[in-house]
């Protein structure tokens, strides 16, 4: 039975170690980051289907290709349910910056499809729903390794590797997070595509930093098991040397992760696509989280998150 009205919630994510080589099947550790997140709210209407959110405001088939990823969803959905395209309207509220690799994308499918199954009174299973928000992620970012959407579905550590069973990992570490965006979008798309033609071209220089990437994800993790936030934060400022090396960082992100270091911090990197979007920094003590988040903003980041490693203080 249709509901008037239904919400459906996406939360957004940070990854620790691993991205872009994740693309090569290499693993990387991402954790929810519930300090943000995406609500869909889908209300009973008569007519076309509108939608209301940040890139676009109107009828869902005028919508533009930027929001291709979301429509065609949505779509998807309608048609999977037997349900019919019209009678609804859906407003996307999101507290994720876009394009800052913190999963706003991602977060988007997942609450738009959590609030569609629920608009319909249907249940969905979290296999299905990653599958749907895929199909969305491959509109978005061309060829992704999937990581974003798991991590954004169960809402919980992981230790991904494309293609293998999701591995939920605990782990309790004493230290904290920043997670700071600079304030630039950036596009995973055009990120992702640079480092497979770098790699294309010379091999024999790129494929051993997206081997080392992956071998720092795997000790990054024991690290975590093991609660030595001394080690995470060295394997964690390594990434980003070689994140660097593949075209990835940026001035912004360079200047963020250096006054980071400058001031305390155990580590620090770009996290997700790159390019702008989001760095993160490990400290090991709230105090001088705050006291490097507050540097970070005098030298420009536009926002700042600290958790205690992806729950909220
Ligand atoms: C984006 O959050 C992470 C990347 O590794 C791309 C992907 O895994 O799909 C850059």
């Amino acid at each position: 039975m249709t509901n008037r009205e239904a919400i459906g919630t996406g939360i957004g994510k940070i990854i620790l170690l691993g991205e872009h080589s994740v693309v090569y099947g290499k693993p990387a550790i991402a954790i929810p980051f519930s300090n943000t997140k995406v609500e869909a709210i889908i209300k009973k209407t008569n007519g076309d289907v509108t939608l209301d959110c940040v890139f676009f405001r109107g009828l869902l088939s005028n919508a533009p290709e930027r929001i291709l990823g979301t429509k065609t969803v949505i779509e998807k959905v309608v048609e999977d349910l037997d349900k019919e395209l019209r009678d609804f309207h859906i407003e996307i509220n999101s507290t994720i910056p876009y394009e800052s690799g913190m999963g706003s994308s991602a977060a988007v499918a997942v609450a738009t499809i959590r609030g569609l199954y629920r608009f319909f009174g249907e249940s969905i299973t979290n296999d299905r729903l990653i599958d749907l928000t895929n199909i969305s992620e491959k509109i978005v970012h061309g060829n992704p390794s999937g990581i974003d959407t798991s991590v954004i579905v169960m809402e919980t550590n992981l230790y991904y590797v494309k293609g293998k069973q999701l591995d939920p990992f605990h782990f309790k570490l004493d230290a904290y997070l920043i997670v700071a965006h600079t304030g630039s979008q950036s596009q995973t798309k055009d990120a992702v595509r640079d480092v497979r033609l770098l790699i294309e071209k010379n091999p024999k220089k790129y494929r051993p930093i997206i081997d080392e990437l992956g071998n720092i994800a795997y000790r990054g993790k024991m690290a975590m098991e093991g609660n030595n936030p001394i080690e995470l934060g060295n394997l964690m400022t390594r990434a980003h040397f070689l994140l660097d090396k593949l075209s990835v960082s940026n001035e912004k992100l360079n200047k963020l992760v250096d006054i980071s270091l400058d001031n305390g911090a155990l580590g620090a990197k770009l996290t997700g696509g790159g390019r702008g979007g989001s760095m993160i920094a490990l400290c090991s003590t709230k105090d001088e989280a705050k006291y490097i988040s507050n540097k970070l903003l005098d030298k420009g980041a536009k926002k700042v998150w600290v958790s205690n490693m992806g729950v909220d203080i």
